[in-house]
């Protein structure tokens, strides 16, 4: 079951707001129905799984913050309906409203709407106050929090007295002291300074991995939107125009106005080494001696080789002249000879964290999963190809986006054609550019 679900939403400003959704519905341009009202939302569907980032997108004006605020009952849609779980928040009473927002679903504002005169705990503490909730209780809730979001020893501290930065950490601390299963952020990190910006992007990543909150994230920001969303809604003039995921988006935006958004983003960021990675080719068995090796290599015709043991966890890499002289000793598995390889990344590596670890290789770079098992590979030059956007004049092949279902992990279309030519060699020949973006983590 979807956490929260929109069918078919709409919401004209105007006091001709119903005639306005007919029109529109009839298939009228936002612009016919403007003496009828404003048409911030037309006709969004959506569904948002449990545990998901979902970002809303779009320029200013595009309609997110009406869309989010349908989502809490804080506007009612002209038309359609707004679920969480199988509740519907859009014909409910009054009072029912205000518990499914104390209890199912919480929001962190933009101008972060602290108390001025509560300490910091007190403020976080505020939402399980007006709960009900005991003193000891929301005291102990607001104190795991305020670890959680990096606020701790600032416990006393007025807002006035924090930077932007933490008191939007005070915002988002209150948010998950309520303790509800949704959280909504309206551009909540879009008034801080870009440093301080990436940081929390970062912290909400990290909570988010142990919190698994149900997230809808709203921004005009595009990379803010590609490093935060499992999926991203990209809005335009009212309407849905397009839900996928970032890789997706990027290597297939679905109209002129999503190509141009993308244009600019930072892909190093975005892609990951899960949608880059193909089938190793070179690998042998631990247990599978040296000859074995050798033969793999011939038929590679490469010089080294990814070591697996029977569950596939990776224990390294062998060359051939090592392979070799275990052969005159007559070893009978790999063991003596095998090299811990310390390159191998995780599926969610961003591409601007690999150029570092792949540049000295000789293999391709391993993927690896939690279990240390060997997943895939990412020869270097599916990175390199990977820094290219997509052509905007429709050169590129309509069918490698036919034949990438939703969901896979997509590489993008210049990768793909990459990999058939690449084998399983990096030569070294491939030039690193200068602008190589591994100096953009920041750690
Ligand atoms: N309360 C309101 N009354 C009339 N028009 C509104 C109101 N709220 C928003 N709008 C209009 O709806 C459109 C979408 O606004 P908004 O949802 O705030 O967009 P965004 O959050 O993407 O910047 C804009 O044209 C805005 O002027
Ligand atoms: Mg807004």
């Amino acid at each position: 079951m979807s956490a929260l679900r929109a069918e078919n939403v709409y919401k004209v400003f105007g006091r001709r707001s119903q005639e306005a959704v007919r029109r529109l519905k009839a298939g009228a341009a936002r612009d016919e129905i403007r003496p009828m009202g404003t048409a911030a939302v037309i006709d969004a569907s959506f569904e948002v799984q449990q545990g998901e980032t979902f970002v809303v997108m779009g320029l200013s004006g595009s309609g997110k913050s009406t869309l989010i605020r349908m989502l809490n009952g804080l506007l009612t849609p002209t038309a359609g309906r707004v679920l969480i779980g199988d509740q519907s928040v859009t014909d409910v009473s009054p009072a029912e409203l205000r518990e499914i927002r104390r209890t199912k679903i919480s929001m962190v504002f933009q101008h972060f709407a602290l108390l001025p005169h509560r300490t910091v705990l007190d403020n976080v503490a505020y939402p399980q106050e007006i709960r009900g909730v005991s003193k000891a209780e929301r005291v102990a809730k607001a104190e795991e929090v305020i670890a959680l979001t990096g606020l701790a020893g600032w416990e006393s501290s007025l807002p006035a007295q924090l930077s932007g930065g933490m008191r939007q950490r005070v915002g988002l601390a209150r948010a998950l002291a309520a303790d509800t299963d949704i959280l909504l952020m309206d551009e909540a990190f879009s008034a801080l300074d870009p440093l301080i910006r990436r940081e929390m992007q970062e912290q909400l990543v990290e909570l988010q991995s142990t919190l698994g909150k149900t997230i809808v994230f709203i921004t005009h920001d595009l990379n803010e939107a590609m490093f935060l969303g499992d999926r991203i809604a990209v809005m335009r003039d009212g309407r849905v125009v397009q839900i996928d995921t970032a890789e997706q988006i990027l290597a297939h935006p679905a109209d002129e106005y999503v190509a141009k958004f993308i244009a600019d983003v930072d892909r190093s960021r975005v892609i990951t080494a899960g949608a880059l990675m193909r089938r190793p080719i070179s690998v042998v068995q631990l247990g599978g001696g040296p000859g074995v090796a050798l033969r793999e290599l011939q038929s590679t015709q490469g010089s080294a080789a990814y070591v697996v043991d029977r569950r596939r966890v990776l224990h390294g890499t062998v060359y051939d002249h090592d392979l070799l002289d275990a052969q005159r000793r007559g070893d009978r598995t790999l063991e003596s000879v095998v090299r811990p390889d310390t390159s191998a990344v995780s599926p969610d590596t961003p591409l601007s964290e690999m150029f570092a670890p792949a540049a000295e290789a000789q293999l391709p770079l391993a993927v690896t999963d939690d279990a240390g098992r060997l997943v895939g590979v990412v020869p270097r030059v599916s990175m390199l190809e990977a820094m290219v956007p997509p052509s905007s004049d429709g050169a590129e092949s309509p069918d490698v986006a036919a034949d990438q279902s939703p969901g896979t992990a997509g590489a993008p279309p210049g990768a793909v054609q990459a990999a058939g030519a690449a084998g399983n060699e990096v030569t070294a020949s491939v030039p690193v550019p200068d602008e190589t973006p591994v100096e953009g983590e920041t750690r």
